[in-house]
Parts: structure tokens; sequence; C-alpha cells
């Protein structure tokens, strides 16, 4: 089955053509346009901008996945878009530009939560990563520790009662002079530095599976303020890798948890966090020690983009979620988490 796939949902447009079946996961085409360096120069996604950026370029990377792809849209089967959670804004924009498409050319019109697409980018690359299997979706808007129970269940054990772990890593990025987004570049700067120069409180709550990253946050925050205050200079690479090693250590001891009391024999990590490069070498090494298979996307694939959204638009219209041209988009998912 052909998918046109639509993701609008923050600050990349992307339009992906994927070909899925029973035993095919594969990307036709990915056309993405990114809008980071515009809201860089904000210190952050400016929504109003968002919106006018995505309306600019839906329609040329339409055309551009279509080409690419070497389809039309009469070769497309089905219009996959993410409808929430998101920017209202620039949900819109895909979800009204996938309405369209739909009704225009007959075809069936399939919405898709973006969390749930982000562990559905591991499938492509994966053949193996088949429901139940077990997820780290680690974004800049969501974190949680996921049992997929079905393609399209998704059952949150564990979540962040704050701030997301990409948000923290933003927010810690800022006030070490970075621009947004700071994550990859907090990557870099933690290579160079001591993980043991700085001890930060851990940001898994004991007795639960679930995160405060605020409260890391902050305590790099006053770190930062306090050395400053006293006329101490401040080692940012030091900084960098102390805040990325308490941040891993805290996943990775929720992961063990969830292990002992789910044993679950696969994990698929996904979202713009899970290209972190220390966060992968760990929860590399704790599934290796747990006999557990891990399913990560490449780079590529861990950020926001279209193809993610096919992969589970397949799975949603396999279980029929279809949706009428009433489809409208939603900021949140709702009490649901998914
Ligand atoms: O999944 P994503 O592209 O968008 C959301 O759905 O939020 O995630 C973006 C987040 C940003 O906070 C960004 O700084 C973070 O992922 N990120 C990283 C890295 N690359 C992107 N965080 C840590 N290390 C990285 N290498
Ligand atoms: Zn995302």
């Amino acid at each position: 089955m052909l998918i046109l796939a639509i993701e609008s949902s923050c600050d990349e447009t992307s339009v992906s053509v994927v070909s899925m079946s029973d035993d095919t996961r594969k990307i036709l085409s990915l056309e993405t346009a990114s809008q980071i360096a515009t809201h860089a120069l904000y210190g952050g996604v400016v929504p109003e901008i968002a919106s006018r950026a995505h309306t600019e370029a839906i329609s040329p990377l339409t055309y551009r996945a279509l080409s690419a792809a070497g389809v039309s849209m009469k070769e497309i089967d089905a219009v996959a878009v993410t409808a929430n959670p998101g920017l209202i804004g620039a949900l819109l924009v895909g979800v009204n530009f996938a309405k369209g498409l739909a009704y225009a050319y007959g075809k069936p019109l399939i919405p898709v939560n973006h969390v749930k697409g982000h562990a559905a980018a591991a499938y492509f690359e994966h053949p193996e990563l088949k429901a139940p299997f077990f997820a780290l979706i680690a974004s800049g808007g969501h974190t949680s520790l996921t049992l997929v129970r079905t393609p399209t269940e998704f059952v949150p054990i564990g979540r962040t009662r704050d701030d997301a772990v990409g948000e923290a890593f933003d927010k810690v990025g800022r006030v070490l002079g970075l621009s947004y987004p700071g994550g990859a570049e907090m990557d870099r700067l933690a290579s160079k530095g001591d993980p043991n120069a700085i001890k930060f409180a851990p940001a898994a709550i004991s007795g639960t599976l679930d995160f405060s990253f605020s409260g890391l946050k902050s305590a790099v925050i006053n770190y930062v303020n306090t050395q400053n205050m006293k006329g101490i200079p401040t080692v940012r690479e030091d900084i960098a890798a102390s805040f990325t090693k308490c941040v891993v250590s805290s996943i990775v001891t929720n992961l063990e948890k969830a292990h002992d009391r789910y044993r679950f024999d696969i994990l698929a990590m996904a979202g713009g966090v899970a290209a972190n490069s220390h966060l992968r070498r760990k929860v590399s090494e704790f599934c290796e020690s747990r006999g557990v298979k891990l399913a990560v996307p490449s780079l590529a694939l861990c950020g926001d983009n279209g193809a993610m959204i096919g992969a589970q638009g397949y799975f949603e219209y396999l279980a029929g979620n279809i949706a009428p041209l009433s489809l409208n988009a939603h900021a949140t998912a709702g009490k649901a988490a998914f």
C-alpha cells in the first residue's frame, strides 16, 4: 500500500511516500523543510511564523515527494497526516492540506498521533520490530516509557511529570549560550567534558517509572548562577557532560525498573532525543546486559519526519482509523496521552 504522509506539528514541514505491507516497510521519498534557522533568531518556535512557513512549504514539498517516489496521486492509496498533538496552527496547515488531497483524489484520510509516529519510525530499519514491544519515546514535547500492545494501542507506564527531556536539553543549552534548539550541540559539548565534574540529583522519581526533568534543569541553572555570583568560572563542557550523564542514567534506571517488571524483549527508542549519542550508547549497553533487542532509527528518522507518520498511518488504516473530512487538529492528545 502506498501512503502519502504529511507532518507539520511543529517546526518541520515534511512529506513522504512510503510503501507498507505485511512484509514491506519502505520509504520511497522523504522531503523535509526545516524552519529551525528562522526560529533560532527568537530562541524558540514562534507559532505564527511556523504556520506561515508550513503554508509556504507544504505544496512544493508534496510535488517533490511524489516526483522523487516516481508516483502520481492516482497511485497513492491513502493520505496520512499528523492530527495531534502539536502547535494548533501548524497542525491545521497539514490537516487541511491532507483533507484537500483526500477529497480531490477520493483517497482515505488517516489521522496519526505524532508521538505514536515517532515510535513507528523504528519500523523501517528494524523488520524484526512487531507489536507487542516496549518503547522509550523522548522528544522535545514528550517523554515516556510505553507498552505498545498492538501497533495502535499505546499504554504509557512512565512519563515525565513536567518538562520533556528535549525541552530540558534545550533550556540548559540556552543557559550555556547555545542557540535553539540546543540538544544536538549539547551532545557535542558533553563529549568534550567530564561527566563526573558536577553531581546533579537524578531525574528518575523513586518508586515510580516517572521522571522530573524540570528539577534537574533548575539545578543546572542554579549551579551556573551560583558559580557566576561567586565569580568562579564554569566549564560548559563539564556542565553539559554532567547534565547529560544525569539524564541518561535516570532514563536507564527507569528502563531497568520497567524491565524488571515487564520483561520486554525488544525496545524501540525514538524521538529527537533518541539521536543523543550518549543515550544511544548507554541504552544499547543496557539492552545488551539484559538480552533485549534494540530498535533505534538512524539519526535522520529520530527527529520529526513524514515517513514515520506514513508508517503509523499504515497500522491506523489496518485498524480502521479512517477520518471523515470533518477531521480537526488538536493541540493535545487529550487525557489519554496518545
Ligand atoms: O522529536 P523532535 O524532533 O520534535 C518533537 O516532537 O519535539 O525532538 C526535538 C528535540 C529538541 O528538544 C532537540 O534539542 C532534541 O530533540 N535533540 C537532541 C539531540 N538532537 C535533537 N537532544 C539531545 N541530543 C541530541 N543529539
Ligand atoms: Zn516530534
